[in-house]
């Protein structure tokens, strides 16, 4: 077997979570990063997704000698040409809430009618192993409610509404999310790679 543990490089709990849940099933011990005492706080700074999860992927292989997986996520509107996007979790500012940014985004969309409130998310993964660093990504479409609706999952959830299943990702359980979102189908692609390599 090429390896038996890999870490994932994500400082973000509810991630963590979802992303437990979808590499469960996988015959590889999952490292999270509260496993390693004095690991770098790693800053997003780049101007894409594959950027930033590139980054995220190599300073962690790089500091704990493991096989690391970062995801970098990003909501992008078609009515603002894209935007959140990469900035996704600063949108509303550098200490902004969840809640801050669902605001902005519906005060962004104020009056917009619901045809034009169409948005996918995106999420861009960055395998790196022994210095080479892979990639894969998996996306989602809904539409941008009106108001918040459902308590459950994180971020921009309570507004991105699935057509398909008449409901926000908020209303669903954790298992339908995977199922269908943009993190779930990227790391059923990963999945396939890893599957791949350990053949
Ligand atoms: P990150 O850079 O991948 O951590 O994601 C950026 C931001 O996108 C997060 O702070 C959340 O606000 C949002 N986000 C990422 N994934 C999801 C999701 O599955 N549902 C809702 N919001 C998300």
């Amino acid at each position: 077997m090429l390896f038996d543990k890999i870490v994932l490089a994500t400082q973000n709990y509810d991630k963590v979570l979802e992303i437990q849940k979808l590499l469960a099933n996988l015959d590889i011990e999952i490292a999270t990063l509260d496993q390693f005492p004095g690991v770098p706080e790693v800053v997003e700074d780049r101007d894409t997704l594959e950027g930033n999860a590139q980054k995220k992927a190599e300073v962690i292989a790089e500091f704990t000698g493991l096989p690391a997986v970062a995801d970098d996520t990003g909501l992008e509107v078609d009515f603002l040409n894209g935007a959140p996007g990469v900035y996704s979790s600063r949108y509303s500012g550098d200490q902004a809430t969840y809640s801050d940014n669902v605001k902005k985004l519906l005060s962004e969309l104020e009056g917009v009618p619901w045809e034009k409130r169409t948005a996918k998310f995106r999420t861009v993964i960055a395998f790196c192993l022994k210095g080479h660093t892979e990639f894969t990504e998996g996306f989602c479409a809904g539409i941008i409610a009106e108001t918040p609706k459902g308590e459950r999952g994180f971020g921009y959830d309570p507004v991105f509404y699935v057509p398909e299943f008449s409901s926000t990702f908020a209303e669903m359980d954790l298992e339908l999310k995977n199922k269908i979102s943009h993190r779930g189908k990227a790391f059923l692609n990963f999945k396939r790679i890893l599957e791949q390599k350990q053949k």
